[in-house]
């Protein structure tokens, strides 16, 4: 087992050895998870990405090697070399796939030592994630980390064989390139040998794609890197990964269907779930009318009801209020939930003013009557149509939110999941797949105070609305669909604008003026004055699908090199000041701001 250099050559990785394997003479190359010295016999837990082994060091055996063992320390990387045996009985430990066996030292080598780790090495390690990410080589040793890595390669895998089965085309996009509008900031990057002008790196291949199509490739795919700087929560990061597909002569449907194979074909390899197709579909509409979000998580009930027609006319001056004003009133009915208390019902309102909630008004259904600070407002036909839309029975408990239908929608939508998970209503190893379709094209954004497009400008209008393209953008809907997992918003694309003349309109629905779009997107609709075939596609965030066949909380977990909410490297550092030298040959200058 040496080879000709007299090197150690491993001949088994740390999970394989079996009870048939007693007798072998093995050579085993990993890390130190645990030593442990019992009385003279060290033992030692030999890791690698598999798994671990039970290493013995007895000095009745060889006496020279159990003296050298006494060097070890956790994560050394060793080379043994040993023979297989059987465990005494009563040592046999179930919990490891080697815990049939041990190997018993013959010839140790330390292939390296190490400093103590700034955290131990396990699943559990009680250490911050800050820590974690600035030593994640160290961080990724942990099994949870390995198997999340696997499980990732291993549904990029299928999504190539998937693909390549189907004739799709792999083909790279650029990343110095110009921007393409995906609704957040781009990152710049300057070109030293055009000063003063910058790329950008591409929010997503977009319009790369339809010039693929354009030029005849008829069905693309790519697992390409996007990068948009924005506000970073547990399920985005500033640089992330789509499964990005393209495909010519096709409707929503043709769209549609493969996805839901691709993803059906993911589930099954990686989790050996077979997922239910077809997949449920909700319009923008019906979504946000019985859950308040266009991302809805369809594994529990308490679904939104519209009471405005109700308590419109009510002596409640709130929702009275409210619904003069073109407000809605929404209420959810949390079925048997009579018994939370004042505190916990508190605790929901605070939940809701984070979305803009101005209040929550409540009513508890008992068996004597209706208890509620609101309830004196209502008259008896007013609450017998309550009661009968919202079918009150003894023991639940109605929450109502009025505002804006926006925020009474959005508010309810996230306290209904709140509730969902509070209440224990989600069964955690459900998966729930549901398509939003006809999504409005426009949408007006207040904060920019301008109509904005989603997710981005070459979605194509649904056909019979196109004339109203002109005198009311916001009736308008799109032919965009977005794919939701349990909640999450885990993909979208649409049909798009092949003809110039329908682009045209909407980028003036936008308001953007001939010269801007001309400007920015020149390069694309002149390639729509070529032969633009009938194309759609979609995106699917490859991390967040992965995050949740992980069954993690956040993506961070199932990226080998995150970044931090403030967009950090913690390992490398990254972003950094450069040398002058650097700026000067960019033409920069970086004006100094206070930190
Ligand atoms: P969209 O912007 O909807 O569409 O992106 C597609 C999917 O990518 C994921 N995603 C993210 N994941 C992690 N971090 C982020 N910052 C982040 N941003 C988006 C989401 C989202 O559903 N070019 C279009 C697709 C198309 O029209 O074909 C696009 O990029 O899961
Ligand atoms: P008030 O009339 O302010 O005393 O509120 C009576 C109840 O109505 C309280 O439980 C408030 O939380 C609730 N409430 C106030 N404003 C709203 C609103 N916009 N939507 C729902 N409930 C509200």
């Amino acid at each position: 087992m040496l080879d000709s250099l007299g090197r150690m050559k491993r001949t088994h990785h740390c999970a394989e050895l079996r009870a048939a394997d007693v007798g072998k003479k093995v050579v085993l190359m990993g890390w130190v998870q645990r030593r442990r010295d019992h009385g003279g016999v060290i033992f030692i837990d030999l890791r690698d990405r598999h798994g671990i082994t039970q290493v013995v060091f007895n000095p009745e055996y060889n006496k020279a090697v159990h003296k050298k063992a006494h060097a070890i320390r956790n994560e050394f990387v060793l080379a043994v070399e040993g023979s297989v045996t059987k465990r005494p009985e009563g040592m046999v430990n179930p919990k490891l796939k080697t815990g049939d066996i041990d190997v018993i030292a013959s010839e140790l080598r330390i292939l390296n030592q190490s400093q103590t780790p700034p955290f131990v090495i396990e699943d559990r390690t009680q250490v911050s994630e800050e820590i974690r990410l600035r030593y994640r080589y160290l961080d990724m040793r942990r099994p949870v980390l390995q198997k999340n890595l696997a499980l990732r390669h291993r549904a990029a895998a299928v999504t190539r064989s998937y693909l390549n089965s189907l004739g799709f085309l792999d083909i790279e996009t650029p990343f110095l390139t110009k921007s393409t509008p995906e609704g957040a900031r781009d990152y710049l990057v300057p070109s030293r040998v055009n000063p003063a002008q910058f790329y950008a790196l591409p929010q997503s291949p977009q319009m790369f794609k339809q010039l693929l199509m354009i030029a005849g490739f008829d069905r693309y795919y790519q697992i390409a890197r996007c990068f948009r700087d924005e506000d970073l929560r547990s399920d985005r990061q500033p640089e992330f990964t789509q499964i990005d597909l393209e495909m010519s002569f096709v409707t929503e449907d043709d769209v549609i269907e493969l996805t839901e194979g691709l993803m059906a074909a993911i589930f099954k390899e990686v989790l050996g779930i077979e997922v239910k197709r077809p997949f449920q579909r909700f319009t923008y509409e019906e979504a946000i009318g019985r859950f308040g979000l266009d991302k809805p998580d369809v594994r529990f009930g308490l679904e939104l009801k519209d009471v405005s027609d109700i308590v419109g006319g009510s002596e409640f001056k709130t929702f009275a209020d409210v619904v003069r004003s073109g407000g809605i009133v929404k209420a959810i009915n949390a079925k048997g939930q009579i018994n939370l208390s004042r505190k916990e019902i508190d605790e929901l309102t605070e939940f809701a003013a984070i979305y803009r909630a101005k209040g929550l008004a409540w009513i508890k259904v008992r068996a004597d009557g209706w208890q509620s600070p609101i309830a004196k407002f209502f008259s008896d036909k007013e609450k017998e149509a309550m009661a009968l839309r919202l079918s009150m029975e003894p023991g639940d408990l109605v929450f109502f939110i009025a505002d804006h239908p926006d925020i009474a929608n959005e508010a309810m939508g996230h306290l209904r999941n709140h509730l969902g998970h509070k209440l224990g209503l989600i069964k955690h190893d459900q998966y729930a797949f549901v398509w939003i379709t006809e999504f409005p094209l426009v949408d007006y954004d207040e904060d920019e105070k301008r109509y904005v497009t989603k997710p981005h400008p070459f979605t194509a209008p649904v056909e019979e609305d196109i004339a109203k393209l002109e005198q009311n953008p916001l009736a308008v809907r799109s032919r965009a669909y977005d794919l939701v997992l349990n909640g999450t918003e885990i993909g979208g694309g649409s049909i798009r604008n092949h003809r110039r003349e329908v682009q045209e309109k909407v980028f003036e629905a936008l308001n953007i003026d001939r010269g801007t779009y001309e400007e920015k997107f020149g390069f694309l609709l002149q390639a729509l004055d070529f032969g633009a075939p009938p194309h759609g596609g979609i995106a699917l965030g490859f991390d967040r699908i992965v995050m949740l066949l992980a069954g993690e909380d956040s993506i961070r977990d199932v990226i080998a090199f995150p970044k931090t909410q403030k967009a950090t490297c913690l390992l490398t550092g990254a972003p950094s000041r450069v040398l002058p030298a650097q700026l000067r040959e960019l033409a920069l200058k970086v004006q100094a701001t206070k930190k």
